[in-house]
């Protein structure tokens, strides 16, 4: 059903005020001209009017005519459907602009294809941006995690005595440089794995894994660092199971919990690592870690899983780090299907806890070894 007239001239003023570019095309004339540009898209590509009506939109594309993209917009017009885009356009200038591009048919009351609809969006900026941080990121794995993982694995080398026989104070200094050197390996993995997560690149490798076992190893990989401030990492098993997870991503996740909970702990205290299995724990199973720390407020509950959130009130000095650690977490239990969170009042401690669902393999496409 057509608008009255007044309706038209409403939708026309409409159309015409659009700060995206439209474009109109007649796919019954020869090589689908345009046949109505509204002035944005006059105003982003800098072509008169005149210029443009009664051509082909293709010379937007200028000479950079091998885009894999054109020939998917070639078929779906072909067929009378509808594409979204995003395709190197330039203006009549000569500068280049990244043209998010929506074409859809236009049909009659009988179905008959009337007209293409397209709706330009530059997107140049948003482009420039996302480049930018994917060269940030290709910098951080090859000019940061390489030289430093060779700095490391020199450490090692240095630590176990296999190159020279080191002084005392000269063993002391190579075994804070190896801490400094995980804490930075450890950072710069955040931030890759953050990447691989956002860009749903991050694959589990899921096994059947006894859940107690993903404690033991944690436990016995911080004890060290606990021991230093005095607190008592203590493991108590309510009821365990053997569950598919991947156990690598499982026991960094409760590293990360464990870690922070030390960070937040006076010295002297205790920190309780519990398991419990089946109906109690509201799913399969449930990891929780509870601290005699100074607590969150309730406000503060809900930011702790965003990414480079890092509390800064007085309750919770900001340590170092990524901000993206609980983040990180959140996105490896709900890979795994799961639910994170945490229980806290102020000068009360925490309990951060996470529970992991029964996994079938078939939710994830995968056969077990
Ligand atoms: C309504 C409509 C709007 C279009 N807008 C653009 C555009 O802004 N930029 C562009 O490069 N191509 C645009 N195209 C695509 C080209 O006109 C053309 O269909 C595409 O280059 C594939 O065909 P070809 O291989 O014959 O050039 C548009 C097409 C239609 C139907």
């Amino acid at each position: 059903m057509y608008p009255a007239q007044n309706d038209r001239l409403t939708l026309l003023r409409a159309v015409e005020s659009a700060r995206n570019g439209i474009v109109l095309t007649d796919p019954n004339i020869k090589d689908n001209p345009i046949i109505y540009a509204n002035p944005a898209f006059i105003e982003l590509t800098g072509y008169e009017m005149d210029e443009i009506v009664g051509k082909n939109c293709r010379f937007l594309q200028a000479t950079d005519r091998s885009q894999e993209n054109i020939q998917a917009i070639k078929k779906t017009i072909e067929k009378g459907e509808s594409i979204t885009t995003i395709i190197r356009n330039y203006k009549k200038n000569g500068e280049l602009f990244y043209n998010e591009l929506t074409i859809s048919p236009v049909y009659d009351e009988s179905n008959k294809l009337v007209n293409f609809i397209g709706i330009q969006n530059d997107v140049t900026a948003r482009m420039e941006l996302e480049q930018r941080i994917s060269d940030f990121y290709s910098m951080i794995s090859h000019e940061l995690r390489t030289p430093v993982s060779s700095i490391n694995a020199s450490l090692l080398a240095l630590e176990d005595g296999s190159v020279t026989k080191l002084s005392s104070p000269g063993a002391k200094l190579v075994k804070i440089a190896l801490s400094n050197c995980k804490r930075l390996i450890g950072l710069i993995n955040n931030i890759l794995d953050w990447k691989k997560l956002q860009a749903g690149k991050f694959k589990l490798q899921l096994q059947p894994w006894p859940a107690e076992e993903i404690i033991d190893t944690v436990i016995q990989e911080i004890t060290p660092v606990a021991v230093l401030r005095r607190i008592k990492l203590e493991k108590k098993i309510i009821s365990s199971a053997k569950i598919v997870m991947d156990p690598d991503r499982i026991a960094e996740v409760l590293t990360n919990l464990v870690s922070n909970a030390i960070k937040f702990s006076p010295d002297d205290t205790t920190i309780s690592i519990t398991l419990e299995c089946g109906e109690n724990a509201g799913s399969r199973i449930k990891y929780s870690v509870i601290d005699q720390g100074c607590g969150i407020a309730t406000e503060n509950t809900n930011k702790l899983f965003l990414q480079f959130q890092q509390l800064d009130s007085t309750e919770r000095r900001p340590k170092a780090g990524t901000g993206l650690g609980l983040a990180i977490c959140k996105a490896i239990v709900e890979l795994h299907r799961g639910q994170i969170g945490v229980k806290s009042k102020l000068n009360e401690g925490s309990t951060f806890w996470f529970s992991l669902p029964e996994l079938d393999y078939q939710d994830f496409d995968l056969k077990p070894e």
